[in-house]
């Protein structure tokens, strides 16, 4: 990407952080202390992503259906098809993070909207994250930082840190539910936020979106999954994408007064209708470790007209320590895997 963009795209970044000034003082959390904390808890892995460090860039194009432009004006609806900057990750700190496990995978997507408008978001394979609030986020990862002299967390920190914040367990209970994802294209990926939609005559519905993959969901037996071994993600998806089969329908899971529309840990009830707003298909896969989406933080909180921020404190918690994170990979020199 352009050095101009990526600027204009952090500034842009910058503005929404501005935002969160408006939210009650004890919503927020210094970003620094976030970033600081993910690389005592983690490692620090000098020019890469404090999360998601593993991934890989690629691009695509995204076309809205009647039904999305019903819902919202923004551009992204149009039936014209959009460019799209995505990127895939494993989820977690380590550049080695293994693609065989029954761990978080990740899709983050920029839409290059007309009129230089730009749409982020970053979606992962959970209907839930791993905290509700961004302090309980902190305590989580203090409580998981390894103890200098053992080299490992504090069993003990973590179950009485995990007993007073059972919020923190959902995450890891979901993923231990499921299969290892046979592909990045094939797991579903969440936005966990509610957002509201709002349309030509100003109504306003508040949703929270899945990407399907078109030719369903697959998964990994364990013996399959110890066969592909900890580093088969990426090939498999240049394969997949070569082959035209990579692509995603936008689901959008519309809630109903009353429905928690503020928790990140809280899914819409099953029952709540799903609107398809269009299909993102991806069309090529960038070499390992290059392509636009390495200088770009996918902030979640940088929103086209049309589409608006609930009040979840988890998101506007991420505004600002993308940027930050974004600061510091690129001033040590961004990194890939
Ligand atoms: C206060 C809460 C959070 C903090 C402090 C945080 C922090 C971060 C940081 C520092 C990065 C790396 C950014 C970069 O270097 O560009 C990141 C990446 C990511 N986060 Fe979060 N995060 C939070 C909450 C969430 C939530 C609720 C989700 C759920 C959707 C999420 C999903 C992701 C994804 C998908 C990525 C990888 C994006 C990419 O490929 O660039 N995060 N997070």
């Amino acid at each position: 990407m352009p050095k101009a963009r990526a600027v204009s795209l952090a500034a842009s970044a910058l503005a929404g952080a501005a935002l969160m000034t408006s939210l009650p003082a004890s919503a927020q959390v210094d970003p620094n202390r976030f970033l600081d904390q993910f690389e005592a808890t983690f490692g620090k892995f000098e020019g890469y992503r404090r999360s998601g460090a593993k991934g890989i860039c690629a691009v695509g194009e995204f076309t809205g259906s009647a039904e999305g432009r019903a819902l919202s004006t923004a551009s992204a609806f149009s039936g014209k098809p959009v460019p799209v900057i995505a990127r895939f990750s494993v989820g977690g700190a380590s550049p080695k993070a293994a693609d065989n496990a029954r761990s978080q995978r990740n899709m983050a997507l920029q839409f290059n909207l007309p009129g230089g408008e730009t749409w982020q978001m970053g979606n992962i394979s959970a209907p839930v994250f791993g905290a509700a609030t961004p302090e309980q986020f902190l305590g989580r990862l203090q409580s998981l930082q390894p103890d200098p002299a053992t080299k490992a967390a504090d069993p003990a920190k973590v179950k009485v840190f995990a007993e007073a914040n059972p919020e923190v367990l959902l995450q890891g209970r979901y993923f231990a539910s499921q299969p290892v994802p046979a592909s990045f294209g094939t797991v579903n990926y969440w936005g966990v936020h509610a957002f509201a939609f709002v349309n030509a005559k100003g109504n306003k519905q508040f949703g929270k979106w899945i990407f399907e993959p078109a030719g369903g969901t697959q998964g990994l037996s364990d013996e399959e999954a110890k066969t592909k071994g900890p580093s088969f993600l990426f090939d498999d998806l240049r394969q997949r994408v070569a082959s035209g089969s990579v692509a995603f329908d936008f689901k959008l899971q519309l809630a109903q007064p009353g429905d928690r529309i503020d928790s990140a840990v809280v899914p819409l009830p099953d029952d709540r209708r799903k609107v398809n707003m269009g299909r993102l298909v991806i069309k090529s896969v960038a070499a390992d470790a290059a392509g636009e989406c390495l200088t770009i933080t996918y902030n979640p909180i940088v929103l086209p007209k049309g589409v608006e921020p609930s009040t979840d404190p988890m998101l506007s918690a991420r505004a600002a320590p993308y940027v930050v994170g974004l600061g510091r990979r690129l001033g040590e020199g961004a990194k890939q895997q």
